[in-house]
């Protein structure tokens, strides 16, 4: 379990990247907490850079789409979804549970 910031560190449209191996980026998405991969799975971007509209965040190199509850790409150039990792909020707290990491794969 990974401890990323205080819930209201990320306010809503706001996301930040957690430099675990591999990154990690998480969202807060209109309120609801989301973690995936942060590197695009077409090229290296970062997806905490990315633009975040309602569930889908957009790659900021080739405008990739992703939907933040599945990691599936909902548009081309990717192909090949992000893995997507669970999220709990504890006492404010945002805590990332690594899928790798936990044997816990969303
Ligand atoms: S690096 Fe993300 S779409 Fe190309």
């Amino acid at each position: 379990m990974i401890p990323v910031c205080h819930l209201t560190d990320l306010p809503a449209g706001e996301s930040v990247r957690i430099d675990t191996a591999p990154p990690i980026a998480v969202f807060n998405a209109d309120g609801e907490i989301y973690a995936i991969d942060d590197t695009c799975t077409h090229q290296d971007a970062s997806l905490a850079d990315g633009w975040l509209e309602g569930c889908l965040v957009e790659c900021p190199l080739h405008a990739a789409s992703f939907d933040l509850r599945t990691g599936m790409p909902t548009c081309l150039p990717a192909r090949r979804a992000v893995r997507t990792h669970p999220v709990t909020v504890e006492d404010g707290m945002i805590y990332v549970h690594h899928a790798a990491e936990e044997g816990t794969a969303a």
